[in-house]
């Protein structure tokens, strides 16, 4: 994230016209998804003829392939480097974490991490597990250098964030943090920061993203459940350094209708066959086991979105414990939180229990997405340490990703490459905790509560 800001700031900041043309009888939500795919309403930061040259800098022998290949199978080079995909909404090669204005200059929008496949299908709402934005902003930075384009820096006083450790995960709340530093209540921009940052621990928080199906069963957005859900919330995102209030202002009723199209949006049904016994009996040992923190799912459901604290949940501390109270502070007493109007709640001490609609889909799981399957998860001595995904396979007995196991990174592999390696002993992305229950289930018990699970 912190790469491609600066990136950002090499091409002359401002936001196209915001116009999305009018659609006969369209309502808030399938305008918000349509504002979504074609208004830049992020800093710019490349054109299209860069997006279709980036290859130019990429190390052999991946270079030199691409350069043979036809423009087709470049671009499938390009998409499967960096984990972006095409989508069938939106005609052309751009993919969907990009949009383009009329003059082909792109800025990354919210489907760039919001936007991802299971089992190889985009899937809308899921988030993005295959990005990987570390080597995509270290191409592009090379890719402008190459070009004469010197990045230049962002505000002096600025705080620095980290970089993605492994591919999957993001650390958008880094680059959040930073850009609120910079502003005062009103969004202005200033010169010092506006509360004391620890860095680096307090700008190095990196997680996977939550799915947007289930934005409509909560009360209040994020892992720790720290904030009332607003449209405000989620336009974090466009605070970038360079954008003024005033821009701030215009965008607001994009973002009106893109909340209303994120609480709109229904989670995937599982794509294979059910057993419906073993999904019955699974059902059971749900109840008995994690339905008092993730609710029940016949009917209408009931959700109790708990919090659990910290050191009874178990999991990697860092979201939690390193994140910072006053930025929080100063997000909800200033425009994001209506001046204090939106409930915070800046301490919750913990990780809220999702809903598990669509939980077949949104692997790997835990907030750092840590574990790779379910049965990962039901098995917590047998997590694996370091473990290797395909990009297109799905595991339907273990439910969650198709991925090899080891115990530490295979000898010679790349720097590069080993973000492609999800290592549990790196910061932030233990998967340790959330040993439930308390007492193991037999294999069978497993297999039916998996079976179940799919049914969500
Ligand atoms: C760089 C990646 C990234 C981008 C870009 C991004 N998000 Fe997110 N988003 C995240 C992550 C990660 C979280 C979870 C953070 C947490 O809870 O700690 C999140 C959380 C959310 C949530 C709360 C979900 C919940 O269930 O609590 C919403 C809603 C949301 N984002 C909307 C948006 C919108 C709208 C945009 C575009 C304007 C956007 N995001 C851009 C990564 C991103
Ligand atoms: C005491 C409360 C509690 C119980 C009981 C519990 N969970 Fe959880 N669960 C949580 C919390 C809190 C999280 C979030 C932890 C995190 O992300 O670090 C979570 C996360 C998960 C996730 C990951 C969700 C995602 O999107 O990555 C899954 C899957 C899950 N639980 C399934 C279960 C199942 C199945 C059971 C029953 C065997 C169960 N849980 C029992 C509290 C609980």
């Amino acid at each position: 994230m912190r790469k491609l800001l600066t990136l950002a700031a090499t091409v002359a900041i401002g936001l196209s016209a915001l116009t999305v043309p009018a659609a006969a009888e369209e309502t808030a939500a399938e305008r918000g998804y349509r504002t979504l795919l074609t208004v830049p309403i992020g800093v710019r930061l490349m054109t299209e003829a860069d997006f279709d040259r980036i290859w130019q800098v990429w190390p052999e022998p991946a270079r030199s392939r691409a350069e043979k290949a036809s423009p087709g199978e470049r671009l499938q080079m390009t998409l499967a480097r960096y984990g972006f995909q095409l989508t069938a909404d939106r005609p052309g090669n751009l993919p969907q974490q990009f949009t383009a204005d009329d003059k082909g200059n792109v800025s990354i929008n919210c489907l760039a991490c919001h936007g991802g496949p299971v089992e190889g299908k985009v899937t809308i709402g899921l988030g993005n597990s295959l990005i990987n934005l570390r080597t995509f902003t270290d191409d592009l930075a090379r890719y402008l250098a190459a070009n004469g384009r010197e990045p230049s820096p962002p505000p002096p006083k600025a705080p620095p964030f980290a970089e993605e450790p492994t591919r999957g995960l993001n650390n958008a709340w880094g680059a959040a943090i930073s850009f609120m530093a910079m502003r005062d209540r009103d969004l202005n921009v200033t010169e010092a920061p506006q509360f004391p940052v620890k860095a680096p621990d307090e700008l190095d928080i990196p997680v996977k993203t939550p799915p947007f199906w289930l934005s409509k069963r909560k009360t209040r957005y994020y892992y720790d459940a720290f904030i009332g859900k607003t449209h405000r919330d989620i336009m974090q995102f466009v605070f970038e350094y360079s954008v003024t209030p005033q821009q701030v202002a215009e965008m607001e009723p994009y973002f009106k209708d893109i909340f209303a199209w994120i609480n709109s949006v229904q989670p995937p049904k599982y794509p294979g066959d059910i057993d419906r016994t073993a999904a019955d009996r699974g059902r059971l040992v749900y109840l008995k086991n994690c339905a008092s923190c993730h609710g029940t799912y016949s009917g209408e459901g009931s959700y109790p979105e708990r919090v659990i604290p910290l050191d009874e949940i178990g999991t990697d501390p860092v979201r939690v414990h390193d994140f910072p109270v006053a930025f929080k502070r100063h997000l909800a007493e200033g425009w994001v939180g209506d001046y204090g109007a939106v409930a915070l709640y800046p301490e919750t001490g913990g990780y809220v229990a999702p809903p598990l609609d669509g939980i077949w889909a949104n692997a790997p799981y835990l907030h750092n997405g840590s574990v790779p399957t379910m049965w990962d998860l039901l098995t917590p001595d047998a997590r694996p340490a370091v473990w290797l995904r395909t990009d297109n396979g799905y595991d339907h007995t273990k439910m969650g990703l198709e991925v090899t196991r080891f115990t530490a990174v295979p000898d010679g592999v790349t720097p590069e490459d080993r973000r492609l390696y999800y290592r549990t002993a790196l910061r932030g992305l233990s998967n340790a905790g959330h040993r439930y229950p308390a007492t193991d289930l037999s294999e069978q018990e497993k297999t039916n509560l998996i079976e179940y699970l799919k049914t969500l």
